[in-house]
């Protein structure tokens, strides 16, 4: 496999914005469940990833993609949490691979790479939710995450039907005392 993984700086954010745009309109055309109704265009998905800009620019989110000759085949993002008694937690967000890239091991990468910094970076609890029956909880159970049940009509699909969700943690190190 010829993919490459980096973690961007607000820097070269630009290289890959119009990457990201493309890979987050392909996982919501393909039923995603990732925040996002059917009716999510360039323009609104451009939207977004201005505020994920801004975030990775205040140092409270890291975003990865995985990427070959240029075409931007993955994401995920790690939200910091920015309260002084939740520094050692952070939230894995918008895990996305291309619909015509998957099963090839591209998140099984962009995890390993997110769970090493979240390590370096002392956050020793992730969490996450994903929706309950979803393809993602085949792969965060695959990676060791351990489910603490969901909540009922959480989130709506694409499709604008509410269903629930799984929520998922994973201790990497307990803080210190
Ligand atoms: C979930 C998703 C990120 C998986 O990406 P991927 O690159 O295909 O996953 P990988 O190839 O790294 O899979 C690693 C392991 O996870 C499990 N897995 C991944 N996709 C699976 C699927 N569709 N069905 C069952 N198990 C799956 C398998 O155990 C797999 O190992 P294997 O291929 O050796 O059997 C991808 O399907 C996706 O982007 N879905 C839409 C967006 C989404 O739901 N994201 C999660 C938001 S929280």
């Amino acid at each position: 496999m010829d993919v490459m993984l980096q973690r961007l700086d607000s820097m070269d954010f630009a290289s890959y914005r119009q990457g990201l745009v493309a890979l987050l309109l392909d996982a919501v055309s393909h039923g995603a469940s990732v925040g996002f109704l059917a009716d999510l265009d360039e323009r609104g998905a451009a939207e977004y990833f201005a505020q994920v800009h801004a975030a990775m620019t205040e140092g409270s989110l890291l975003l990865w993609v995985a990427h070959e000759q240029g075409r931007v085949l993955g994401s995920v993002q790690l939200s910091l949490c920015q309260k002084p008694n939740g520094l050692n937690r952070a939230e894995i967000q918008k895990l996305l691979v291309h619909s015509e890239a998957r099963r090839r091991g591209i998140a099984r990468l962009l995890m390993q790479a997110l769970e090493q910094e979240a390590a370096a970076q002392k956050r020793g609890l992730l969490y996450l939710d994903t929706e309950a029956g979803s393809d993602a909880e085949s792969l965060y159970r695959h990676l060791g995450y351990s489910s603490i049940g969901g909540l009922p009509d959480y989130a709506c699909g694409p499709d604008g039907i509410y269903r629930g969700n799984a929520i998922y943690y994973k201790t990497l190190s307990r803080p210190s005392a």
